[in-house]
């Protein structure tokens, strides 16, 4: 069967799926509808723990009721105890990912971003780069040694083009003997999302 070549979901759960396995720890900066964090379960399955942040209470209600649908029972915190337990399981947190660095256990295999607005939701209700590059930063500094950090952007709302700048610009100064960083893109089409994707390498310090 062929795969449509461009979309960079998909793409991005294909680069989360070489490297997450059974009990890792992984993050969802932006759970949304929950369809990454959801990706992120049944790779880390039930001894992994999969941390899932947002801001707006929809999300995580619709994260929460796909995550029951397909059969997990998330844990869902209004902010509390930081940093959270080490321990297998979802926790839903209704946090901002500029925090990321206060809630995390341990160093994370995997972290996802899907930025822009909730479909389906308030798109006034969005991300925007300053807090989503402190949660990079962050994501960046603590990620695990082989681990990689998977980022959807989406420039045609209004304050996209400016996040999605300000984050190429953070992927592209990372170290790169640290770091291997990859960008995918439609060409041939104006405005089409694209997905950024680091990895921490195995020797880096
Ligand atoms: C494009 S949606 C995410 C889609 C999701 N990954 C999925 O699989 O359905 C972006 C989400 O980011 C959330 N968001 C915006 N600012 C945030 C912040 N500072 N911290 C956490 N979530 C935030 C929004 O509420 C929205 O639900």
């Amino acid at each position: 069967v062929n795969k449509p070549l461009a979309g960079v979901v998909s793409r991005g759960h294909e680069l989360l799926a070489e490297v997450v396995g059974p009990g890792d720890l992984v993050v969802d900066l932006t759970a949304g509808n929950g369809y990454d964090t959801l990706c992120l379960a049944r790779l880390a399955g039930a001894d992994g723990q999969i941390i899932a942040f947002d801001i707006q209470p929809e999300a995580i209600e619709s994260t929460r009721q796909r995550l029951a649908a397909a059969g997990f029972s998330p844990r869902l915190h209004e902010g509390g105890e930081r940093p959270l337990p080490r321990r297998g399981g979802i926790d839903l947190l209704a946090a901002g990912h500029e925090l990321l660095a206060e809630y995390l256990p341990a160093a994370p295999r995997a972290v996802v971003a899907n930025l822009g607005y909730l479909p389906g939701g308030d798109p006034r209700i969005r991300t925007s780069a300053e807090p989503t590059l402190r949660a990079l930063q962050q994501a960046s500094r603590l990620l695990a040694k082989g681990g990689r950090l998977v980022v959807v952007v989406y420039t045609g709302h209004p304050g996209g083009e400016e996040e999605g700048a300000a984050v190429s610009r953070f992927f592209a100064e990372l170290d790169q003997g640290s770091f291997q960083v990859i960008r995918f893109q439609v060409l041939n089409r104006t405005q089409a999302p694209y997905l950024l994707a680091a990895e921490k390498m195995p020797g880096s310090t």
